[in-house]
């Protein structure tokens, strides 16, 4: 049986990535520091579901500490690799740039560097679509010039591709490089608009509107992303970086609008300027990824967000309540 390391499996993408895995017979090892980022008792949950199949093996492990990660390779022998651990968000990347840095550049170079010395054969890396920063060239195409990102978390993803990119070409190790768009769905983080601006409009809070509401993001439904991950893990493609999206855009306004129809409320709307940081519009050529990994988007956003909307009332002891 193959064995797949993956790396921050107690996160959203994560989680559904292991436990899509396991469900296909995968052997399947998780590294996670289970940070505070946002409330650890949802990643502790996470790796409780996961700890239900035999071949899970869960390691609380940080990236950027070698010795222990390399503990974990000499274990485990994993054959392939899904290095999805990262300080996600643009906006907090602002106040703390230090700690992106290190934890998305290091702790990627650690996992290349380990991959490299245990001969690993398959290494799949999360990018974002963040590292595109305000391109006018839409939609988004992986040929595009990403030399400007815009906030030090999209500057943190690029470096992690350059460093796939060095590793590939001294080491031959096949990499595949996943720049994802805004991805939602059941399980989705609470630090994230689907989410946050679900919970407000329930329960009848004010939401923050950054902007007027013209920006435009790409959403990304998880299973579709989940596909992805896996069509790349399987593939062993030499050297490629691919754009995950749903290859369709949602201004802000309409998002805010599809959630009040199915939450069935009307959002108490803040209207607040726009962060520094933050891109106007995210809109994915999906082109290379199809033709690559068979990857095809099946979600459209007002059916992701119902079935987002479904697991938030069945999960959401507060929801519950009101
Ligand atoms: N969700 C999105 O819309 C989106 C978009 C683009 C890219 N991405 C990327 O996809 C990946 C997964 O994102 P997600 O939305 O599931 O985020 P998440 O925060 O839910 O998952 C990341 C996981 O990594 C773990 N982690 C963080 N730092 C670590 C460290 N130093 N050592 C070990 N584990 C660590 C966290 O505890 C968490 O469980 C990230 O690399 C993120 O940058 C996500």
């Amino acid at each position: 049986m193959q064995k797949i390391l993956v790396t921050g499996g107690a996160g959203f993408i994560g989680s559904h990535t292991c436990e899509k895995l396991l469900k296909e017979g995968y052997s399947v090892v998780c590294v996670d520091n289970l940070n505070d980022y946002y409330d650890p008792e949802i990643k502790k949950q996470n790796i409780d579901e996961l700890s239900k199949y035999d071949n899970f093996k869960f390691h609380k492990v940080d990236t950027t500490n070698y010795e222990e990660l390399e503990k974990v390779f000499k274990e485990s022998r994993p054959e392939t690799i899904i290095h999805l651990a990262a300080r996600a968000g643009v906006r907090p990347s602002i106040s703390d740039p230090l700690l992106y840095s290190k934890v998305n550049i290091l702790g990627t170079q650690n996992m290349l560097e380990l991959s490299r010395i245990y001969k690993i054969e398959n290494f799949v890396f999360a990018s974002s679509s963040s590292v595109y920063g305000n391109s006018k060239d839409i939609p988004f195409k992986e040929t595009a010039n990403v030399d400007k990102p815009i906030s030090p978390y999209a500057a943190t993803k690029k470096a992690g591709e350059l460093l796939c990119s060095t590793y590939h070409h001294l080491f031959k190790i096949p990499i595949t490089c996943l720049r994802f768009f805004t991805v939602y769905g059941p399980k989705g983080r609470p630090d994230m608009a689907p989410y946050l601006f679900t919970d407000a409009i329930y329960k009848g809070r004010e939401i923050q509107k950054f902007g007027d509401g013209s920006t435009r993001r790409d959403y990304t439904y998880i299973s579709d992303i989940v596909q992805g991950v896996i069509a790349a893990a399987k593939k062993k493609l030499p050297f490629e970086i691919l754009n995950l999206g749903n290859h369709q855009t949602v201004s802000l306004n309409e998002f805010i609008e599809t959630i009040e129809e199915i939450v069935g409320k009307k959002a108490i709307i803040k209207e607040v300027s726009k962060k520094q940081g933050d891109v106007d519009v995210t809109y994915a050529d999906i082109t290379k990824a199809q033709n690559l990994l068979g990857y095809k988007p099946t979600t459209n956003i007002a059916d992701g967000m119902k079935k987002f909307f479904d697991w938030y009332l069945n999960n959401n002891a507060d929801a519950k309540k009101d």
